[in-house]
């Protein structure tokens, strides 16, 4: 069996490294020369694939990197894994995976199976995929075949992976179903099958707007709370003592990564654009999520001033700036908008993850501060953005100063000089 992937990023990495694991010939394809070429000296981007294992595959030429397709290679499976990110009015952006099926359809596609997991809104795979490669004279479920399969990668999760999450498939007809179970079945434990194409899209949606808008009752409670002098962490402890009907969310300085910012914004514009008119509760969590950002920023603003001090000119450390702990990822990270945000009031700011060596801002750099000087900074206030692993021996060293901490992830209840979100 020959496997293609398309798109060798969180998603399409992953999911090369396993297929070749199984023992399929597979081929990785990418645009991006400069990260084919740093994937082909063995080191994996990614926290899902390990660089041994990454290694591993090039050596046994199981995994075969390209940078180029010829129009007459042929493969049994292909497998998109393109970003489908949203635009700077935050509309779905397709072209990434339009141009992907575009590459692909000047292949021999006789007989093969393509497989979208780009998460898009219902309809993408038969709509928009479909259409551009029967453009070629080829019929869906005669020549070749369809299917959709969302991605359930968790970046950082150590009990589950790609082999041990479920996986959801569907496709255009039954011999396409066949045969993406055949495929995911060489990797995957447990295999479901949707009814439909767009109800496994729909599904992919649902799981992330459920998170989105769920994140968002909490971050609201958080700011309401805070006015009412009642501690939000305390309330969220107890009511998950329940042990039924209840499933915990917290609040923070806002949302990040590839999929809760930016996946439930398909689903409205879907909403609207088909329906005409907004689907209220996602675009409600959109605006109260995208505020966060800017309500820590007022916090620490308030912060300052409750200590004789302002944002302008001061000194600040952030700690953690991934968009999830404990990994090297600063997609849609809240930290950017809020480092920005007071870089532009006049204030200076140190940086601390142990994943992320710099952040750009702009025309700005800023550089991690290496861990044996972060005690050696005289700042204003320590702003906690995200939890990492040892943050607490951090703190150890640092609240020996009693210097004030906001801490929007309630990550220490040590009686340090902290103040929560
Ligand atoms: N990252 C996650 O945790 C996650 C989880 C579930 C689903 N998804 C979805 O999976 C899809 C891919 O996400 P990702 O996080 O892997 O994106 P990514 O940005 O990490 O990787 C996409 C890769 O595609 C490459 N690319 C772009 N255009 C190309 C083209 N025409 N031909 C070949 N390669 C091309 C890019 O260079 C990049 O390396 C998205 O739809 C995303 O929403 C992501």
């Amino acid at each position: 069996v020959r496997v293609l992937v398309v798109g060798l990023g969180y998603v399409g990495l992953s999911l090369a490294v396993e297929s070749a694991k199984a023992g399929l010939e597979t081929f990785g394809f990418d645009i991006d020369i400069k990260k084919l070429n740093l994937l082909k000296t063995g080191k994996s981007p990614v926290e899902t694939v390990s660089n041994s294992d990454l290694k591993y595959c090039i050596q046994k030429e199981q995994l075969i990197l390209v940078e180029e397709i010829n129009d007459s290679e042929k493969f049994d499976v292909i497998c998109l894994c393109l970003p489908t990110p949203l635009d700077n009015k935050r509309i779905p952006d397709l072209s990434f995976l339009i141009d992907g099926v575009k590459i692909i359809s000047r292949l021999n596609l006789n007989q093969t199976l393509i497989i979208n997991e780009s998460t898009s809104y219902p309809g993408t795979t038969e709509e928009v995929i479909l259409p551009i490669i029967e453009e070629s004279g080829l019929v869906v479920g005669r020549d070749f075949y369809l299917a959709f399969s969302p991605e359930r990668v968790d970046p950082g999760n150590s009990q589950f992976n790609l082999n041990n999450t479920p996986k959801v498939i569907s496709g255009s007809d039954d011999k396409s179903i066949i045969l993406a179970k055949e495929y995911y079945s060489k990797f995957v434990r447990e295999i479901i099958v949707s009814s439909g194409i767009k109800e496994a899209e729909m599904s992919k949606l649902l799981e992330n707007t459920y998170r989105h808008v769920n994140i968002a009752l909490v971050n609201e409670l958080a700011q309401f709370c805070n006015k009412l002098g009642v501690d939000v962490w305390e309330v969220i402890r107890l009511a998950s003592t329940k042990p039924f009907g209840f499933h915990s969310f917290y609040p923070g300085p806002g949302v990040g990564g590839h999929c809760i910012p930016i996946d439930p914004n398909y689903l409205s514009y879907r909403v609207r654009s088909q329906l005409g008119y907004p689907f209220k509760l996602v675009e409600l969590a959109e605006e109260i999520n995208q505020s966060m950002p800017f309500y820590v920023v007022e916090r620490i603003t308030q912060l300052l001033t409750s200590l004789d001090k302002s944002v302008k000119n001061s000194s600040i450390l952030v700690l953690g700036v991934s968009y999830k702990a404990d990994i090297g990822d600063l997609r849609e990270s809240p930290a950017i908008t809020i480092i920005d945000n007071l870089i532009s009031r006049g204030a200076y700011i140190h940086f601390y993850d142990p994943k992320i060596l710099k952040i750009d801002i702009e025309d700005l750099v800023i550089s991690r501060v290496p861990i044996e000087h972060v005690n050696d900074l005289e700042v204003d206030l320590i702003v906690i953005l995200q939890s990492f692993t040892d943050i607490d021996e951090v703190l150890a060293i640092l609240s020996k100063k009693g210097t004030p901490i906001f801490d929007t992830k309630s990550v220490n209840n040590k009686e340090y000089n902290i103040y929560k979100l």
